[in-house]
């Protein structure tokens, strides 16, 4: 198997594997692994266990009406959870919550980036969930009315962090429309494929955001989407524009209007019925990024998808009525969608949501935040924790984040030293602090410590705790044979659960091929695509990808992708993007460039080329890349680039490490290439 940098995470996270670390509080709460696994088995152990499991968990939710079958397999790998119930993501969300007594109840703190010169937030909003009923209801009634959404449609939504993005989520939901919400730091290039992949024939954007103190444009890249599709033969009838800067920002009359305008004149009052769907209709899609060129559209369900999301909150979170509830990620990705909006305001909590930047105007607006409005469960990434761990600890010991109970990440592995410096400054050695793992395609959470039981298993710095209940995993080889304890293998879920993709988006060949083309002959196991060990207690320790995908800063970005944008700028020959190991961002992109003939390196060349790839992309992936002129690619007999060689090579591995891991590749063949490689490196024009 390759190196990449789960090669070094193997050995730090192997020496956390039996240090047992006890919350202090929770004394008297920590479970022994022997009573989990027996507790774990009763949901796992045959399929009538796993049905009954899930089934306990979806009466727990509203239904218009239940359902006929709680899983139906009969169709590997589309399976059909809760068939023939029906319910609704923005009925569980909004209307639930006012038959339970929450109608004046916080839904949403929202908090504006810019501060007043006393270091004061200038913008909160607060909504109730009687605000959100109300605004829901007459988005939903204009979508319905004024631009004739019906059910199935999907509306893009290109938005900073704003209430206005869940009220739209929810707005679609509730009419069944799908929303495809596309991360705002994509280029207009990237969003107009996924608008068009979508046949999206309206997008909601905004005027522009704050991020670190500066005015980002919005509108601009969205005009620029419309124009691509058109020559694209695609027409884009209406684009809805929010005002959040209130700068002028250019317009065109036919297709564009303000969303304060177009609502104008629908009343407060005006009710439209939050739909029943089916539990198998699709409630959104979200595209990310593979193997290959193309973005996924991930295809998510109604009903399996609101019952995974209750339950994990339920459990993992250890959701309560009062508790004020903060996940730092942004709506544009999977975590944001389901555990900034569906998830907790299907619990009806309180929460916080922050529009900008966790080093603005200093590093500690985070744990200013925590203690302004005493979050008590606690979201984010390692990235960010990293970021923060630079600057000394005092400087945030100094605010109260003494209300979480519940402090956890998620995204990308988070190393034991990150881990423990967030359990100590954030968690105060008192919450339950875990690494949950899951990915766009598994809708929620799978893998987490779940102090909802009333009960905790011993947490260790680093690691991705226990499978959630009702979900079988493994860590296997090549051939897909049990990798024993502490052994590195690949990945992978061995039985379906409600939370998973339905398909992707008009492909289900796809769909098949990508995660089930490894392990289908063992029973239709879902490739995740990442390296894991498992440890003597059965915890889960996701070491990093397997296959040519980075995670930077937790994003995810398909060397293909990057590559394929690559050569459609004139002097790129070809090129070869590999994941470089990052003390903050984890990993980020290395792109070694081969220039055409007639063009020569330069600085002004590789700058005019990170412009190329902000302008194809979008700045998620060009503001962390870094390019590197060499005179050719190092490839195998058959033409495949050596990747690996590259990886090591930026590692700053000896070529006899190398060797050894190329295991396709002759010795001889890896060695010249190295030597070719280095060679140009060291001509002076490639280093960065
Ligand atoms: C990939 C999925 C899940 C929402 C955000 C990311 C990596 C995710 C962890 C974690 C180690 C993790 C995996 C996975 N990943 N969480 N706790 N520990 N790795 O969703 O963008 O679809 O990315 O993120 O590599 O495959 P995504």
């Amino acid at each position: 198997m390759s190196s990449g940098i789960s090669g070094a995470l193997v050995d730090v996270m192997k020496k956390e594997f039996e240090t047992y670390i006890i919350p202090k509080g929770w004394e008297d709460k920590i479970e022994s692994i022997e009573d989990w696994k027996k507790f774990y088995q009763s949901t796992v152990n045959s399929k009538e266990a796993v049905v009954k499991w899930w089934e306990s968990l979806a009466n727990e939710i509203f239904w218009f009406k239940k359902w006929d079958k709680v899983l139906d397999d009969s169709n590997p790998p589309f399976y059909r959870w809760f068939v023939g119930g029906e319910t609704n993501l923005a009925y569980l969300c909004v209307d639930w919550n006012l038959q339970k007594g929450r109608k004046n109840k916080v839904a949403i703190i929202w908090e504006g980036e810019p501060v007043d010169e006393r270091g004061q937030p200038k913008e909160v909003r607060k909504l109730t969930y009687y605000d959100i009923f109300r605004e829901t209801n007459r988005i939903a009634y204009m979508l319905k009315e004024k631009l004739k959404v019906k059910k199935g449609d999907v509306v893009t939504l290109f938005l900073p962090m704003i209430p206005e993005l869940p009220l739209y989520m929810l707005a679609l939901q509730r009419i069944g429309a799908a929303h495809s919400v596309v991360f705002s730091g994509f280029s207009a290039e990237a969003l107009a494929a996924r608008v068009i992949d979508a046949k999206a024939r309206i997008i909601v954007t905004a005027d522009g955001l704050w991020r670190r103190g500066k005015q980002i444009k919005l509108k601009e890249i969205v005009d620029e989407v419309v124009k691509i599709c058109e020559k694209e033969g695609h027409k884009i009838e209406k684009v809805i524009v929010i005002k959040r800067l209130g700068n002028e920002v250019p317009w065109n009359p036919e297709i564009d209007v303000w969303h304060h305008e177009i609502l104008e004149d629908i009343p407060k009052n005006v009710y439209v019925e939050a739909v029943p769907l089916g539990s198998e209709d699709y409630s959104f899609i979200l595209y990310t990024s593979g193997t290959t060129g193309k973005p996924k559209g991930v295809q998510h369900s109604v009903g399996g998808y609101a019952v995974h999301l209750y339950a994990t909150m339920k459990l993992i979170f250890d959701i309560r009525e009062d508790d004020i509830y903060w996940c730092t990620a942004d709506i544009g990705w999977i975590t944001g969608h389901s555990y900034i909006v569906y998830g907790p305001l299907m619990h009806g909590v309180t929460v916080i949501m922050y529009e900008g930047a966790p080093d603005y105007p200093d590093f500690t607006r985070w744990v200013q935040i925590i203690e302004r409005y005493g979050v008590t469960i606690f979201y984010t990434t390692p990235t960010a924790i990293r970021m923060l761990m630079k600057q000394p600890e005092e400087i945030y010991m100094k605010y109260d984040t003494s209300t979480l109970r519940i402090a956890h990440s998620v995204g990308e592995p988070i190393n034991p030293e990150a881990w423990r410096w967030f359990f100590k400054v954030f968690g105060r050695e008192k919450t339950c602090t875990s690494s949950t793992w899951w990915m766009t395609e598994t809708g929620g959470i799978l893998t987490g410590h779940y102090p909802g039981r009333g009960k905790i298993l011993p947490l260790k710095a680093g690691t991705n705790g226990p499978i959630f209940p009702g979900i079988s995993c493994a860590v296997v080889d090549e051939d897909g044979n049990i990798c024993k304890p502490g052994e590195r293998g690949y990945f992978v879920i061995t039985s379906p659960y409600p939370g998973q993709l339905m398909t992707l988006w008009n492909d289900p060949n796809r769909y098949i091929e990508v995660y089930y083309g490894k392990y289908k002959h063992k029973g239709w196991w879902f490739y995740t695509g990442d390296y894991a060990m498992i440890d003597q207690d059965g915890f889960i320790w996701v070491l990093g990808r397997a296959d040519d995908v980075l995670k930077v800063a937790g994003h995810r970005i398909g060397t293909a992708e990057v590559e394929s944008a690559m050569i459609k700028h004139q002097a790129v020959s070809e090129s070869a993007c590999v994941g470089k190991s990052d003390p903050i961002k984890g990993e980020i992109p290395v792109i070694f460039t081969v220039l055409k003939h007639g063009y020569l390196p330069s600085e002004e060349l590789k700058q005019e080329i990170k412009r190329h790839l902000r302008a194809t992309i979008g700045p998620v992936v060009s503001s962390d890349a870094i390019i590197i002129f060499v005179d050719s690619l190092p490839k195998t007999r058959s033409g495949k680039i050596m990747r690996r060689l590259l990886r090591g090579l930026i590692e700053g591995k000896s070529l006899g490490d190398i060797t050894t891991l190329e295991s396709e590749v002759a010795v001889e063949e890896a060695k010249k290439a190295y030597e070719m490689v280095k060679a140009s490196l060291e001509k002076g024009t490639s280093s960065e």
